[in-house]
This record gives C-alpha cells, structure tokens and sequence, in this order.
C-alpha cells in the first residue's frame, strides 16, 4: 500500500472521528468506549441522526482501511459471508473485521448451550466449572471460547479463566438470543445449502425449491411455515426473534418507522393487519393513531396463543386476532386500511400476487393499502456498510424462501400484475434509512 493512500486513510479517519466526537458533544451524549472488552459501549444508547451518520461513516472508513491493509487473498481467505447475520454485525461493528465459518460456529454452540448465562455476570469462571456447567467436554469449551475471545466474544484473563465483555453481555437478551438461535440453526444451514438449491432447481419462484427446503428436509420439499407449523417451539423463537428485531434501534425498528407515517389522517376507521404476528406493530400504532381506530390482526391459527398473551387488556376492546390464510379471500369486508408488514418480502413474485389479488375482494374505492418493507434502493447510493446488511438480507430471503427484497420498480410491477387499480401513491421512510423500512401508501382506484 502506497504511504501517500495510507496517509490520505489516516486523513479520512481523523476527520470522521472528529466529526463524531463533535456531534455527540452538541447533543450531550456521553463519549463511552468502542471497546468490546468495556462493558460499557456507544451503541448502548440511541443516537441522533447526526452522531449516528458520523458513526457510520467512520466505520465505513476504517473498513476501507482494513480492506487496503488486506492481501487481496487474504481477504477471500478469511472473509465467508456466507451468514446473514445483521444483528451480530450491528452489536460489534467495526471490531469483528473478517468473520470466518468457526467463528460463527463457535458463537451457534456458545447460543445453543447458553454459555453466557453460565458465566457470573460479575468475576471469572474457569473452564472446568464452565464445562459442568454447559455438559460439554472442558477441551471443547476452551476451544470453542478461544475461538470467539478472539473477536472479544468474553475475556480469559486470567489465562484460563473466562469473564463477560460488552459484547458477551448482549447474548443475555433474550430476545437478542432467538433472533441469533434462529440464525444460527436454521439459517445458517441453510444458507451453506445453496449450492445444493441451485443444482437442484433452476428457478427463482418456487418457495419449495429453497436452500432451507434442502437443509430440512433434503429432496422431500418442504417451507418455513410448514416446519413451523409442526414446532410450536419455533414460532415461538420465531416471534420473540421478530420482536427482538423490529425493536432494537435503527433502520429495522419498526417504532421509528410508524411515526414517520400520519395515522391520524385515517380517522378511526378499522385496520387489518395481515400477517400481523402477535400484533407488536398494531399494538405501538394504536398509541398514536386516532383514539376510535380498531384493529384486526391476523396470522395463522398456530400463532393465536402468542398474540392472546401479547395484546395488552387496555386495548383488547379495540384490538381482536383473527386466524387466516392470507391465500384465500379476504374475510374482514369493512375495513379501510389493510397492512402487510414484511409478508410480501417473505414470498416469490407470484405467491405474492396471489396474496395481493385474494384481498380485492374486500376493497371499496379509496381503501388503503399499506405495505410495510424494504425499498431496495439503487446499487452503491448507500454507504457500504449499509449495502453489506441490504445485499444479506436479500440473500437471507432467498435462501429461506425464494423471495426477495425489492426496489421500487419491482414493487410497482407487482402490483400491476395483481391489478391495475392498486395505484401508489406515496412511500414514506424515515430520514437516513436508505428505504430499508418504508410504507409503501396504494389505494384501490376501480
Ligand atoms: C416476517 S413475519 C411478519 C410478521 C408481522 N407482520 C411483523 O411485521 O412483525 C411473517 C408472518 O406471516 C405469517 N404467515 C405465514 N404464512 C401465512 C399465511 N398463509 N397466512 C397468514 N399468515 C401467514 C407468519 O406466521 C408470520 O407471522
């Protein structure tokens, strides 16, 4: 690497950093340690727009360092992005670098066997103890821990001992660990899968040809959903995933995205909310929508339970699940808004037309349809980082379904091919979130 690049690098990375620093002084935020030993973190807290612009971009910085400071084949040799693993490169940006396969092998057997629960929160474990702990051999707790201290994933200080880090602390978030549980044991595996997907099956749009159908169930086909249907103890994981996601800060937060929209403009007509999970999202728009708005959430039948326990009473007067499969005709005739929150992602274009075309039946002129999900937006207008998650996430839906994330082209001829009458109007997302969460306004025009 030539001095001259390396000096302008070392430019790049003082002005961004001063740049940070200064805005997190103007807004009065505490400048804590990047550290991931510290078990203090700047991520801890939410950040203003500018201090959050500034953090990406020194990220974005030092990782053009990190790239130019890398043989080139060493960077294809230690770098496998094979794992769609947004959250974990979120809770350690800018200190993992390259993750290798065993790393995230490592960190699926340290979520499996909840070794950060075992190890005090406070103080040191050595690997014996640790080992009677988790009920694995002590020779694969230390390799496995050697493995992941590496990346600040717990200390062994003393030498032999075991203790938590900033980072090690966040896997005692429940819901932090599903959202990982489920990475790593079902997407993970799947996404290693993809090979075998696309030698098996040549096409793009059948939601039983996916690299996870492969991963379970080999050449018997099969879907999420089905896998889930038969396994209440991942809908469950599933659920609290989804949870965790949607309301751990930034562009995914489903919160900041919401009230970027004008709820009350719709008056308290009644909104169904298709494929509504436990209702999460409907539960945060009926504290700023108008007071009268009802609610209709609806999921499948395997979901109930988990809604019943998640609607609060206060607002179970406005609030009711209702069970269906958003494939057959839509049975709520009299409401004004229908939402789908990240469904339409999850499906191939013409499964997706399909849910779109079984809600016409319901639609009166000047019904609203809001879709709530990603706007992919042009390649390399984003800052890398951010293309890095959009491109995974991308992938992520490919392997698990065979759908995809779309940009707005691709949304405006999906719509058409369910009917000419959806007509968009306009797409609302928050500032600075490169349309990775955004509502997509349509009204029924006949
Ligand atoms: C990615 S989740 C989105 C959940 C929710 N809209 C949210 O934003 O949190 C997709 C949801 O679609 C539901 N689902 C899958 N197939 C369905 C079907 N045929 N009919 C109704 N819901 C379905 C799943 O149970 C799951 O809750």
């Amino acid at each position: 690497m030539a001095a001259s690049i390396l000096q302008e690098h070392i430019k790049r990375i003082n002005k961004a950093a001063g740049n940070l620093s200064e805005s997190l002084l103007d807004s009065g935020h505490p400048i804590d340690s990047l550290s991931g030993v510290s078990t203090r973190k700047l991520t801890d807290s939410r950040l203003e727009t500018r201090a959050e612009v500034s953090r990406l971009a020194l990220i974005d910085t030092c990782y053009e360092l990190l790239e130019h400071l890398t043989r080139p084949e060493d960077f294809l040799k230690f770098s496998i992005p094979i794992v769609s693993d947004q959250r974990s490169l979120s809770i350690s940006s800018g200190l993992m670098k390259f993750k290798t396969i065993q790393f995230n092998s490592a960190m699926a057997v340290i979520v499996h066997f909840e070794f950060a629960g075992k190890v005090p929160e406070q103080g040191h474990i050595s690997f014996e103890e640790l080992a009677k702990r988790t009920q694995l051999h002590v020779e694969k707790v230390q390799r496995i821990l050697r493995c992941t201290v590496a990346y600040r994933v717990f200390c062994e200080e003393p030498l032999g001992y075991i203790s938590h880090t900033a980072i090690s602390k966040c896997l005692l978030n429940p819901g932090l660990k599903a959202w990982l549980g489920h990475q790593f044991e079902e997407m993970l595996p799947s996404s290693a899968k993809l090979i075998d997907a696309f030698e098996m099956y040549p096409g793009v749009d059948d939601d039983t040809e996916t690299a996870f159908s492969v991963a379970f169930s080999g050449q018997q086909r099969t879907t999420y959903w089905e896998v889930l249907q038969k396994t209440p103890w991942k809908v469950k994981r599933f659920c609290d995933a989804l949870e965790y996601i949607s309301t751990s800060g930034g562009a995914g937060d489903f919160r900041v995205l919401i009230s970027c929209y004008d709820w009350k403009k719709l008056g308290g007509c009644k909104l169904v909310d298709v494929g509504g999970s436990t209702g999460r999202v409907s539960i945060a728009i009926a504290e700023i929508a108008d007071p009268a708005m009802e609610f209709v959430i609806q999921d499948l039948p395997e979901v109930e339970a988990e809604a019943l326990n998640t609607i609060p009473e206060p607002l179970s007067r406005r609030m009711v699940f209702r069970p269906h499969d958003f494939f057959k005709p839509q049975p709520t005739l009299d409401a004004r808004v229908y939402m789908y929150r990240q469904i339409l992602h999850d499906w191939p274009d013409g499964k997706a037309v399909d849910i779109l075309v079984a809600l016409i039946p319901a639609l009166d002129p000047g019904d609203y349809l809001l879709l709530v999900e990603t706007v992919q937006p042009d390649p390399q207008t984003l800052p890398n980082s951010v293309e890095r998650l959009i491109y995974a996430a991308d992938l992520l839906m490919m392997a698990k379904h065979n759908s995809k994330e779309r940009t707005l082209g691709m949304w405006k001829d999906l719509l058409r091919r369910a009917s000419p009458n959806f007509v968009l109007e306009n797409v609302i997302s928050p500032e600075n979130s490169g349309a990775q969460g955004a509502i997509i306004e349509i009204r029924w025009w006949p």
